[in-house]
């Protein structure tokens, strides 16, 4: 095993023995050569402990004590530490002054300061401020950080306020302590879209969105994103901004979507920039998202931070929920609920079920960007959801408020979170708690009785045995649920239960007749419910459902079940559920978006997460296969109304990427995609592909098209018409690389593989074609020859020694291996064997690879 590959433990955290009271830093910079001074006022807070900063691939060049110029044989330097021995520090406060140099040109990780497509960059999450200067590079050491830039650069930028500048060099200070994650810096011939805000006590606060020159036009969805999102914390969390200058800059070589340093977020330019020729419908609602997400951490992560890494979840999950909340309050429609849910299944459960699973707040890592997991984000965001749900509305807000209140400017931890709303509110948390420290899903088992007039539900949950530290007794879950009589109506409206026992009983009396039950209305806690309700109880509320989430969830369990029986009995896929589909495709009373929604068949993903529990030996062409058949059959039962929807939605109205509109193209080329199943309707999209005045369109016909096999020429022109611009050819490489048949597709991958346009040093690209190819091409990827991992697997040993924490991300997909027939699992093994026998292997891609393989 490699030196570096300890494991850290939450159980060892040990509060800093030296705080950094100001942290000031000049730059000069230079692609090769960028020499760093740090002058940092550190404070003892134990008696007796050497001074050890954290520091990695920087060279230091003078390092002095209270301005006394140190011996450089007097510092024990390793690879990734630098110790003052105690006999070195005067007193208990000092200031030290270390000059040291880095070469940001090399730096292909993109963690750290790295220099790309002529642009100098940050991203210090989670530990590359280390590899920027030695420093305690740990997120309870919060200082006050002032900075100068020297460079050539026209825009020289980091946080806070600009207090100085002039030729060839800028001066920041930025007033409120933070943790060296939140440190930013950027330099570049850069242009920004400007705007103000004004905040509710009167701050008129500058925005600023730097983008390249030619960008600058294609900020202002982002722009009024910011706006909205800044508007809606006021209103809903009475959080202010709390600078004058709020700076985005969008850079197109950037390992995430996006980043909250304080005053300064850096954003993956797919996330920033937008006009209806080169966004989809899906890239505004993500722009507006992830602004908005950024945004909220200035509160939830900035002002208030973690202790520690395995605390992550406290700023992540929160603000996930925020940001959640904030795109379902900007659409007001149930659908953003669906959405959300679809994610935490495809990603969260898969990870909950395989080799990865981990509690919300882990207790042990090897490497701490590994841990940016759909179970940090997403189920930590559930979790925020659920307590919402229990402690109600006021509770929620009264709860929060008093958060703020006291841990403003302090590292917190998940307990001293849990404790306000216990405090607060005068509650007991403890049994609610587990859901921070328990991995996987609790399942829960229903069982219904009526007897006369009484209905009773009996609900017993399996006690989760995580084989973690806390213990194995049952969970707190909230139910939401409402019952229906045989015809759909509503009886008993939505109320929520809550489960704290092993088996519970709740009864409802005065009935006539046994109600049909709608459980767990909106996913009202993240767990496994075996209803065991009947096809045709499933068909009354697939139908009459008035919560909508429960209604298209009940589509999709009579469509999963359906396709499993499809497989695995040899049976017709069921009318009754298609028809059901049908006549809601076709009623104008529900939103486009919805319709198109249940329209919408499981995906590969989706089947494969709801088989793996319950077959072994999974084949990927039986699925494939009874996903086409489903299509079909679904396209032949709802064709009376395809044309007639499809004809009704042509669109006028000059583009807008609201709810209505995009909801409308969203049905249209669901039903296009349908009409594709049944005769020779490629012309049809053809003649979108011809006429579509939105990338929505353009895009969604153009991958109609690439499925048929009927794309040659559109490619080409697709490609022609867009070289320039990065982010729509990573939609040209995605759409390939999904949607190509996949008998063809090892072949097509190679063939892009050799485009001059690709290349991995820019994650956003690889991921558009090995990523994409890797988790959406099914057949492809699991091609029984295993030349689909072959090729995985090579570009991502290429990618692994430049930039491991993308290679890492990557390689989470062959996390499900063990649901596969045996020949494709000795495939897989070996190609991971592959990946770990590299020579200097990353810890990133170590540690997930082993973690896979573990028996
Ligand atoms: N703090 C993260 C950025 C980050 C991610 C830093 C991983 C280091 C490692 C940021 O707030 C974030 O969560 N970004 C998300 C988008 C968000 C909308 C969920 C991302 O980049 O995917
Ligand atoms: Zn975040």
């Amino acid at each position: 095993m490699k030196k570096e590959n300890t494991v850290k433990r939450l159980k060892d955290y040990q509060a800093p023995a030296f705080l950094a009271k100001s942290v000031d830093l000049t730059f000069k910079l230079s692609p090769r050569h960028t020499v760093v001074t740090a002058k940092i006022v550190f404070v003892r807070q134990r008696l007796g402990s050497d001074l050890v900063l954290n520091g990695k691939e920087v060279s230091l060049i003078s390092a002095r004590i209270d301005n006394t110029l140190l011996k450089l044989e007097a510092l024990q330097i390793r690879n990734d530490s630098l110790r003052v021995p105690k006999k070195l520090i005067p007193n208990d406060e000092f200031l030290w002054e270390a000059v040291t140099s880095i070469v940001p040109e090399s730096n292909t990780s993109l963690d750290g300061l790295y220099f790309s497509s002529g642009i100098y960059c940050t991203q210090c999450e989670a530990e590359g401020f280390r590899k920027i200067t030695y420093f305690l590079d740990r997120p309870d050491v919060m200082s006050v950080y002032s900075v100068r830039i020297e460079g050539t650069e026209p825009i020289l930028l980091s946080n806070g306020n600009l207090v100085n500048c002039g030729i060839g060099f800028a001066e920041w200070h930025d007033p409120w302590p933070k943790p060296s994650y939140l440190f930013a810096l950027v330099a570049g011939n850069l242009c920004a879209l400007k705007d103000s805000f004004t905040t509710k006590s009167g701050r008129v606060v500058t925005l600023k969105i730097y983008t390249k020159p030619n960008d600058v036009d294609k900020c202002s969805y982002a722009m009024a994103s910011l706006k909205r999102a800044m508007k809606w914390d006021e209103e809903e969390y009475n959080r202010e901004y709390d600078l004058d200058l709020f700076m985005i800059v969008a850079v197109d070589d950037f390992n995430v979507g996006a980043m909250e340093n304080k005053g300064l977020n850096i954003f993956n330019s797919k996330y920033i920039l937008a006009d209806s020729q080169t966004a989809t419908d899906r890239d505004y609602e993500n722009i507006e998202r992830i602004i908005a997400h950024e945004y909220f951490h200035n509160w939830t992560g900035n002002r208030i931070t973690c202790r520690d890494w395995f605390q992550l979840c406290l700023k992540e999950g929160l603000t996930v929920f925020r940001d959640q909340q904030f795109v379902a309050a900007m659409k007001q429609s149930p659908i953003k609920r669906i959405e959300d849910v679809i994610t935490l299944r495809t990603k969260q459960f898969r990870e909950d079920d395989g080799p990865l699973a981990h509690p919300v707040r882990p207790e042990e890592y090897i490497e701490i960007n590994n841990f940016y997991t759909a179970t940090v984000y997403e189920k930590a965001a559930e979790i925020v959801r659920m307590l919402k749900i229990i402690v109600g509305e006021d509770g929620y807000r009264k709860a929060v408020q008093r958060f703020f209140q006291i841990y403003d400017g302090h590292a917190c931890t998940v307990e001293d979170w849990i404790k306000v709303f216990e405090k607060t509110l005068g509650i007991d948390l403890k049994q609610f708690s587990l859901w921070y420290n328990k991995k996987g899903r609790p399942k829960v088992n229903l069982n219904e009785s009526f007897n006369g007039e009484t209905y009773t539900l009996e609900f017993s949950q399996e006690i989760l045995n995580d084989s973690g530290t806390a213990p194995n007794v049952p969970m707190l879950i909230p139910i939401n649920l409402g019952l229906f009589d045989n015809t759909g109506n509503e009886i008993e409206k939505s109320h929520t239960i809550l489960l704290s026992k092993a088996t519970e009983r709740f009864n409802y009396n005065n009935l006539n007749e046994k109600p049909i039950p709608s459980l767990l209305r909106s996913l009202s806690a993240p767990i496994t419910l075996e209803d065991k309700l009947s096809r045709d109880e499933l068909l009354v509320l697939g139908a009459h459902d008035s919560d909508l989430f429960n209604r298209w969830d009940s589509i999709r369990k009579l469509s999963l079940d359906s396709i499993e029986k499809f497989i695995y009995e040899g049976t017709e896929i069921d009318e009754q559920l298609i028809d059901n589909i049908g006549k809601q495709l076709a009623n104008e009373q529900l939103e486009p978006s919805f319709r198109a929604l249940l329209a919408t068949p499981p995906s590969h993903e989706s089947i494969i997460n709801y088989l793996a529990p319950k077959k072994a030996n999974i084949d990927t062409d039986l699925i494939y296969y009874a996903s086409q058949s489903f299509k079909k059959v679904l396209a032949e039962g709802t064709v009376s109304y395809l044309y007639k929807v499809f004809s009704q939605l042509s669109q006028t109205e000059p583009y807008n990427p609201d709810p209505n509109q995009s909801g409308s193209r969203a049905l249209k080329l669901r039903i296009l995609d349908l009409l594709c199943y049944l005769e020779d309707n490629a012309e049809k999209a053809r003649m979108l592909f011809a006429t579509a005045t939105n990338m929505t369109d353009k895009l969604g016909s153009l991958t109609i098209l690439v499925k048929q096999d009927k794309a040659i020429k559109e490619l080409e022109t697709f490609y022609d018409t867009w070289q320039e611009n990065n982010n729509v050819i990573d939609k040209w490489f995605s759409t390939q690389a999904i949607y190509t048949n996949p008998k063809k597709s090892i072949l097509t991958i190679r063939r892009l593989a050799e485009h001059h346009a690709f290349s991995p040093r820019n994650p956003n690209r690889f991921r558009s074609l090995i990523g994409s190819f890797a988790s959406g091409n099914l057949c492809g990827f699991h091609s029984p020859e295993g030349d689909g991992y072959n090729i995985v697997t090579e570009w991502l040993m290429k990618l692994d020694e430049i930039n491991p924490q993308t290679a890492a991300q990557v390689c989470t997909v062959f996390d499900n291996w063990k649901i596969f027939d045996k020949k494709r699992q000795e495939k897989i093994k070996k190609t991971l064997g592959r990946l770990l026998s590299m020579n200097d292997v990353s810890r990133n891609t170590f540690e997930i690879v082993t973690k896979i393989l573990k028996e």
